[in-house]
C-alpha cells in the first residue's frame, strides 16, 4: 500500500496575509471551496488575528460562516490570543493553529510579546478551549530567524516539549523564511521523533519557504524521515509580514506533485488543482512562483520536436 501523506493548503492564510490589495471575500469563499474538492487533509482558513495587523483577513468570520464544509477535510484557524480562539470558537473551526516564535526578536515583531508571555498566554488559551476543539501549535523561525541567526534545536523542542505537556494534538515545525537545509530538516525530525517517542498520536507537520530554493529538498528530508503531514501554499505564495525577505512557502502544486510521483499517496486530484492554480494570478494581480503549472506535468507529453 502506499504511504499516505496528510496535506495542507495554507494559501487563504498564509498566501493571502501578505498580499497588498484586499482580496474580495467572496473570491476567497469560491477558492476555498474549489480546494475543498481538490482533496485535501486540511485547509488552514484564515486567522482571527487583530484586523489592523492582518487586514487581509478582517473578514475571517463571514468566511468560515460562508464556506461549504466537505466533511473530509479539516478546516483550521490561525489563532494568536485569547480574543482570536473566542472568534475561532464561535466560528466553529475543526482545529486552531496557535502560533509563536521560537526567537525572541521574531516574537516580538509578530506577536508583541516576548516568547515567555507567548508561552503563558498560549497556554491559557489551551485551558480555555478544553476538549472544545483539537489545537496544534506552530513554532515559528525554528530552522533559523531572519533577525537572530541560528535559533538553537534544543530552544525548538524546549518549546515543542512544552507544548505536548500541555496536550495539543499537534506541533508545526515552521522555517518562517527558508533558512533551513535538508540536513537540519534529518537533524530535527530525528530529535522530534525521539522527544516524542512516547507520543505516538501527536502530529508533527513541517512548514517550509522556499526562500532559498530548498522548499522541495526539505520535503523530500521529512518524508524520508517519516514525517507525513506538510503545508504548502498554492502556486507557491506567501510570506510573513514580519519577517524580512520573507517568501513564498513551498508551492503545493510542486510538492503534490512530486510526491505523487514518488509513489507517494497524497489523495489529491492534480487534475482539479492546477487549474486553480492557474487562476491565482488574477486573483492576486502577479505571477506566481509554481513551476509545474508552467511546464506541466511529467506525464504530460508535449509533440515530438521535429527539426
Ligand atoms: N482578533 C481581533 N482583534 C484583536 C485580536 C484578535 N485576535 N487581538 C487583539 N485584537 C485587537 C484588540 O481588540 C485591540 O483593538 P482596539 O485597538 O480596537 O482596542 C487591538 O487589536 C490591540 O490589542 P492588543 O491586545 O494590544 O494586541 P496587540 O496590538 O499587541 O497585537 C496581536 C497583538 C498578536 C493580536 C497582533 O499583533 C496580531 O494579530 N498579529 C498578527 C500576527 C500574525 O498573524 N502574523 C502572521 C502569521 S505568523
Ligand atoms: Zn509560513
Amino acid at each position: 500500500m502506499k504511504k499516505r501523506i496528510y496535506f495542507n493548503e495554507v494559501v487563504t492564510r498564509d498566501g493571502f496575509q501578505s498580499e497588498a490589495q484586499f482580496i474580495p471575500t467572496e473570491e476567497k469563499i469560491q477558492l476555498i471551496d474549489s480546494l475543498s474538492e481538490c482533496g485535501y487533509a486540511k485547509i488552514e482558513v484564515t486567522s482571527f488575528t487583530s484586523p489592523k495587523a492582518i487586514p487581509m483577513l478582517r473578514d475571517a468570520a463571514e468566511v468560515m460562516q460562508r464556506i461549504k464544509r466537505n466533511p473530509d477535510v479539516e478546516y483550521t484557524v490561525l489563532v494568536p490570543n485569547l480574543k482570536g480562539a473566542e472568534r475561532a470558537l464561535d466560528a466553529k473551526a475543526d482545529e486552531m493553529n496557535l502560533v509563536m516564535s521560537t526567537s525572541e526578536a521574531h516574537n516580538l515583531a509578530n506577536l508583541r510579546m516576548t516568547r515567555e508571555q507567548s508561552a503563558q498566554a498560549l497556554a491559557e488559551v489551551i485551558r480555555f478551549v478544553g476538549d472544545k476543539t483539537p489545537i496544534n501549535v506552530s513554532l515559528s523561525t525554528s530552522f533559523g530567524c531572519p533577525m537572530e541567526g541560528d535559533v538553537p534545536i534544543e530552544q525548538v523542542m524546549k518549546y515543542a516539549a512544552y507544548f505536548v505537556d500541555l496536550g495539543v494534538r499537534g506541533l508545526t515545525i515552521c522555517d518562517t523564511t527558508g533558512m533551513g537545509h535538508p540536513e537540519q530538516v534529518s537533524r530535527m525530525v530525528e530529535a522530534l521523533q525521539q522527544r516524542f517517542i512516547d507520543h505516538q498520536n501527536l502530529q508533527l507537520t513541517l512548514h517550509f519557504h522556499n526562500t532559498r530554493g530548498m522548499g522541495l529538498a526539505n520535503v523530500l528530508a521529512g518524508v524520508q524521515g517519516g514525517i507525513v503531514r506538510f503545508d504548502g501554499s498554492l502556486g507557491g505564495l506567501g510570506g510573513c509580514p514580519y519577517a524580512p525577505g520573507a517568501t513564498g512557502n513551498i508551492c503545493s502544486e510542486d510538492a503534490i506533485h512530486m510526491l505523487d510521483a514518488m509513489g507517494l499517496d497524497t489523495g489529491i486530484q492534480l487534475e482539479k488543482l492546477l487549474p486553480l492554480a492557474r487562476q491565482l494570478a488574477d486573483l492576486v494581480g502577479h505571477s506566481v512562483p509554481g513551476q509545474v503549472l508552467k511546464a506541466g506535468r511529467i506525464g504530460d507529453l508535449r509533440q515530438r520536436i521535429i527539426q
